[in-house]
């Protein structure tokens, strides 16, 4: 995300590059290492391995989920190492290689606080959440307002599920959703030029579209933490700042939230933020986009060529600024 009135960190889109491959590399390399150095016992390293990723991830087991392609199976599927390595998780640095900070992040345990216009606020541990739900996978694009993009597999589950577990009521027209707050952790959390924390929501009637998700998992394994772990909001008819990651809190409200983007800077960066290649950026175009990996520009399609099943929600909110 680019912010006119900051200098320094700003990084333009062209100059932005996917994180290199070397230190994946140098994993791979590390462990043949470690194997061949334990001979015979390397042939229970992938025992080894799994039991050591699911102490550190409870969840590990839940993965893969069953596929659902009822929203359709875009393609091509962007590599696993470029959708990890290349991110925007402002909270651990303003470039696109925070990938290795972001491992310092904790997942476990991990609470989430369930509060606002709600029968009874409660909180709940990611491991009971996901007791409760059913998971799935669905394949879905991802249109960055910078203007890359890319095509990955989520796990999770939809946002309804949520929202039903947390039983808002009739008054609630927002649910609002916020980052961890780890200033220790997330070095750019004492920048505090920035609105912290990270905070979006949806409409309601967003928040119950079927379309809405919330990512537990991504490429059939439990969600990458520079990704958004251990849980974060997957939108994919809006531009990705709407998708905010490691969420904390789950606040139901009859006031439309302004968003971290919109604090930052509400001239470039709306509420709605649906994508559509007709409506420019003030400072740059959106009718293509460059898939990460690929060369070649796309064009952009209208709700990120989900319109289908989203427009609708639209119908009578004209008089909003939809696409921004
Ligand atoms: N959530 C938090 N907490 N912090 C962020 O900086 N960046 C957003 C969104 N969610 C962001 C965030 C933006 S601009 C995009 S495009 C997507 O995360 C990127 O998600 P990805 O890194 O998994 O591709």
């Amino acid at each position: 995300m680019l912010i006119k009135r900051r200098h320094g960190w700003e990084l333009p889109e062209a100059k932005a590059t996917p994180e290199s491959h070397y230190l994946q590399r140098r994993e791979l390399v590390r462990s043949m290492g470690l194997g061949m150095a334990a001979g015979a016992a390397a042939m229970a390293l992938p025992a080894t391995a799994f039991a050591q990723a699911k102490a550190a991830d409870p969840s590990a087991g839940l993965y893969p989920a069953k596929r659902n392609d009822k929203y359709g199976v875009p393609a091509p599927m962007t590599a696993e190492k470029l959708a990890t390595t290349y991110n925007n998780f402002y909270e651990f640095g303003t470039d696109k290689s925070i990938w290795r900070d972001a491992q310092k992040l904790e997942v476990r345990p991990w609470t989430i606080k369930v509060d606002g216009m709600v029968e009874k606020p409660f909180e709940i541990g990611i491991d009971d959440l996901l007791a409760k739900v059913q998971l799935e996978e669905r394949v879905y694009r991802h249109r960055c307002v910078e203007t890359w993009s890319m095509i990955v597999p989520w796990s999770g589950f939809p946002v309804r599920a949520l929202v039903e577990l947390c039983k808002p009521l009739g008054g609630a027209k927002f649910v609002v959703m916020k980052t961890l707050s780890k200033p220790s952790v997330m070095r750019e959390q004492r920048d505090l030029l920035y609105p912290w924390p990270y905070v979006e929501g949806l409409a309601m009637d967003e928040a119950m579209n079927d379309l809405a998700f919330i990512a537990t998992g991504l490429y059939g394994k439990p969600i990458h933490k520079q990704n958004g772990a251990p849980l974060r909001l997957v939108a994919p008819w809006k531009y990705g700042f709407k998708n905010v990651k490691s969420i904390v809190s789950v606040e139901f409200t009859d006031k439309r939230p302004v968003s971290f983007w919109e604090k930052l800077q509400a001239s470039e960066y709306g509420f709605w933020a649906n994508v559509n290649p007709q409506v420019p950026h003030p400072r740059w175009s959106q009718a293509t986009e460059k898939p990460l990996g690929s060369d070649e520009r796309i064009p952009t399609q209208l709700y990120n060529g989900y319109a289908e099943f989203v427009s609708s929600l639209y119908a009578d909110r004209k008089a909003e600024k939809l696409f921004m």
